[in-house]
């Protein structure tokens, strides 16, 4: 047995020091820094063997596609590309309380009409998850349930002949491998039972899900390794003050990566939601300015989207600017860009974006259905409440085309939208009428076009 030396190893890059520090020199996280016992691995020690020379075979060969284990949860099923791959791991990653517990739940109940499933927990006592079951309405699937967090005992009841097709782990953080000397859930341990049981899903073919703790900052606890051992990493996010709760892919070895599921948490558990325009669009106000519908692309999917600004006087030396669901460096540029290429001036007004649904938006093409919705509230006039905005607006205020132009005109057309405030396009469109907008100066006469907003505009 080798002497176990201590080191001090960075909980959140995985990096290893033979001092305690406050800061992790290599990825600078502060606090950081747990003593953990680096005992060898056994037989990371024993000289490589290298006797029997490897095959290659050729890339062209005749395969056969992989039969995907489709889990007939349609939103489920787009996100992971088409449904889990057999020998594949995936791993689920979320804040506490958001619902990965309960999503996964189902997601073995539905599974296990064809199937044989396994629901391995370490944070839950087995009639905590039958009172779930029973709430969620699948009390009587055939579901193998166990509480345990010894990875030994997992490993050596799944290694066993006519094994399980889908194993669930919730969550990798709570097992416990008793070869290495450090606690649960650090760094040491959580790499050593992913690594494990991927070699295992891999080698008997099933599929493995392994559920992750989010830390406050939103990274997976535990290094970056986890992420690339597995083969997909999937996100469930949403506002706890909302219903929604989204499942977004971060890393899919097989599939898409950006796709997004939607799904509905209410008290008999999640549901999938077919339409996610229609519902983050239900309760929209119309004739109000400040809101303007931006449509988007999550993915491969169009969703519509509600944006809300409020831009009000400021009391302040310097103006508040307030993000949620978008980037506030972005903002920042478009308001700068508004007042030096459009000579809208929002210097001594705070100004407040909200996109509404408690969803995050990243595309740029959102630019345009935020200058609209900012300049509605600075002139308080209501945008039309049957158009549509998409567009990325560049520094000297040109509006740029976006991807997928066509996807986001039919969902408009769609949910009875009439207008597309949009970029030059030359396709045509019979649905919606494409209003083409070249430089950000024109939008704003289009929409605030009355003779006094229209001579601020084209001063
Ligand atoms: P859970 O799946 O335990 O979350 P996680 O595993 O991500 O920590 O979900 C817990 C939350 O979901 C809890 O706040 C209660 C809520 N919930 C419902 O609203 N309806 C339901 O039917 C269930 C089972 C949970
Ligand atoms: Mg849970």
């Amino acid at each position: 047995m080798s002497k176990a030396t201590l080191s001090y190893v960075c909980q959140s890059c995985g990096s290893a020091f033979p001092k305690w520090r406050g800061q992790c020199e290599a990825c600078g996280a502060w606090n950081s820094l747990v003593e953990e016992a680096a005992t060898s691995v056994p037989g990371s020690s024993r000289k490589l063997k290298g006797n029997s020379p490897i095959e290659f075979s050729d890339l062209r060969a005749n395969s056969t596609p992989v039969a995907r284990l489709s889990a007939q949860m349609p939103e489920w099923d787009r996100v992971c590309g088409g449904g889990l791959v057999p020998a594949s791991a995936v791993l689920i990653g979320g804040d506490p309380g958001i619902g990965k517990s309960t999503l996964l739940l189902q997601l073995a109940a539905k599974l296990s009409q064809q199937h044989k499933c396994a629901y391995l927990t370490g944070e839950e006592s087995l009639e905590q998850i039958r009172m779930r079951a029973r709430r969620l309405g699948v009390e009587n699937s055939n579901v193998a349930l166990a509480a345990s967090c010894h990875l030994g005992d997992i490993l050596k009841t799944l290694e066993q002949p006519d094994g399980f097709d889908l194993v669930i782990i919730d969550s990798i953080q709570t097992l416990y491998a008793d070869v290495l000397d450090s606690a649960p859930g650090t760094v040491a341990q959580v790499r050593f039972c992913a690594q494990e049981l991927v070699r295992l899903a891999k080698k008997k073919g099933f599929c493995l899900v392994l559920v992750g703790h989010v830390t406050k900052d939103g990274m997976m606890a535990g290094p970056k390794v986890l992420e690339h051992m597995v083969d997909a990493v999937l996100y469930f996010e949403g506002d706890r003050g909302h219903q929604f709760r989204i499942l977004r892919t971060i890393k899919n070895r097989f599939g898409a990566t950006d796709e997004i599921g939607v799904f509905l948490m209410s008290d008999q558990g999640l549901s999938e939601v077919a339409n996610p325009s229609a519902l983050f669009l239900s309760d929209r106000a119309q004739n109000v300015s400040g809101t303007a519908i931006f449509a988007g692309i999550e993915g491969s999917r169009p969703i519509l989207l509600e944006i809300q600004a409020l831009v009000t006087p400021s009391p302040l030396g310097m103006p508040r600017r307030t993000v949620v669901g978008w980037d506030s460096n972005r903002l920042a540029m478009l308001l700068a860009v508004l007042e030096k290429r459009a000579g809208v001036s929002f210097g001594q007004q705070d100004v407040y974006l909200n996109v509404v649904g408690g969803l995050k938006i990243q595309e740029p093409a959102a630019d345009l259905a935020v200058a609209a919705a900012l300049v509605s509230s600075l002139k308080d006039k209501a945008l039309p409440g049957d158009a549509v905005f998409f567009g990325e607006i560049g520094l000297s205020g040109e509006v740029r085309s976006v991807s997928q132009m066509d996807a986001r005109l039919k969902e408009a057309a769609k949910l009875g939208f009439a207008t597309a405030y949009m970029p030059t396009y030359t396709a045509k469109n019979k649905d919606i009428q494409m209003q083409p907008v070249r430089v950000i100066r024109g939008l704003l006469k289009e929409l605030v076009g009355n003779p006094a907003t229209r001579q601020i505009v084209e001063s």
